[in-house]
């Protein structure tokens, strides 16, 4: 596909909405922004910014929870599409968010959410969004339970006709929720009140539907990881999807991987299910077992103990034979 029938990819901006608390994250999202949580290897947020175009002009942070953290850390790790952070002072919800960071957008520009873990061809989406000429086109992803999610109504030209947020499921007008990622034209923004929070889905939806808002029903693997079990299970995902490394055993550990290992761990005699992400600096004694769980930075997992499905915030302490089974467990003092 050439760059000519796309029009000019390199204006190309992203507005990644990342300013959120992260509450069902908690109590590690005290101590570290959902986002910068390593799941196959690698924060969240380098993931979601993997889906972007690799020639991408821009894509601008719309911050607030843990802002500073957020910026210190781009800033010492540069990902690879250029990034900026625009921080909000009070949270303005994702079209308050928008609005507030979205001051120079290209025509169209990509929004997207932190948290949206997926396989997705972004030229292919941008090719639609072209070719349908209207307001914009919000990717969709199936799923079997859609109460959670905002749900979609298509024509058979696959027009959005209804958007309904968290429907029971007895109203839910389909299977296609609403995947995180969209390409907007610019001039969506001005439709946006400013200085207050807004929300997108509730408050700016309705009359994008009028104007004419396409689906692109996703059709590769999709998650969004803001839960622990989602999160654990969008690290899978990643890892079956090749994308997260080698995925080769630490040095002196047996078992099964993949498990992504960050700079000098130290996990001799430990023992490892697949899917784990061991963050730098982690300590793994020895007897102690990791399965489908994320270990995050400094922490130690005592000798003899048995992690699965958890995620370990940075610094915890896990005891010496203590058994952790789905648990979110951050450092003494953060939880
Ligand atoms: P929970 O508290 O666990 O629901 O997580 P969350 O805070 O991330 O909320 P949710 O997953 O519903 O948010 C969807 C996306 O919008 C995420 O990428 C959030 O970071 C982002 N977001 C939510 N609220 C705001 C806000 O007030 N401002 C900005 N800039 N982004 C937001």
């Amino acid at each position: 596909m050439g760059s000519d029938s796309l029009g000019p990819m390199t204006a190309m901006k992203a507005l990644v909405l990342i300013g959120g608390f992260g509450t069902r994250l908690r109590p590690v999202t005290y101590t570290i922004p959902k986002q910068l949580i390593p799941i196959a290897g690698k924060p969240m947020l380098y993931h979601v910014l993997d889906l972007l175009p690799p020639d991408l002009e821009e894509a601008v942070l719309a911050t607030g929870y843990k802002s500073a953290e957020i910026a210190a850390y781009v800033a010492a790790h540069p990902p690879r599409v250029p990034v900026r952070c625009v921080p909000e002072a009070e949270p303005l919800g994702t079209g308050g968010g928008m609005k507030n960071a979205g001051a120079d957008m290209s025509d169209p520009f990509i929004c997207m959410n932190s948290d949206v873990i997926a396989e997705l061809d972004i030229h292919a989406v941008l090719e639609t969004n072209r070719r349908k000429a209207g307001v914009g086109t919000m990717t969709l992803a199936r799923v079997e339970d859609t109460s959670p999610y905002g749900v979609a109504a298509l024509d058979a030209d696959d027009r959005i006709t209804r958007f309904v947020e968290k429907p029971r499921p007895e109203v839910a007008p389909s299977h296609w929720i609403n995947a995180g990622l969209s390409v907007w034209r610019r001039s969506v923004l001005d439709g946006i009140p400013p200085g207050r929070p807004v929300s997108f889905e509730t408050e700016v939806m309705p009359s994008l539907l009028e104007r004419g808002t396409y689906g692109f029903r996703l059709g590769g693997f999709w998650e969004d990881a803001g839960t622990p079990a989602r999160l654990l299970r969008a690290q899978q995902l990643l890892f079956d999807g090749g994308r997260g490394g080698s995925g080769a055993l630490p040095v002196g550990a047996t078992g099964r991987g993949p498990v992504a290992t960050g700079t000098g761990v130290s996990a001799r005699g430990a023992t490892f299910g697949p899917y784990v992400t061991l963050g730098a600096g982690v300590t793994v004694e020895a007897g102690a077992h990791i399965e489908n769980s994320v270990v995050m930075d400094g922490a130690i997992i005592g000798a003899g103990a048995h992690v699965a499905g958890s995620i370990v915030g940075p610094s915890a302490r896990i005891a010496a034979g203590q058994r952790l089974d789905q648990a979110i467990v951050a450092e003494e003092g953060n939880g």
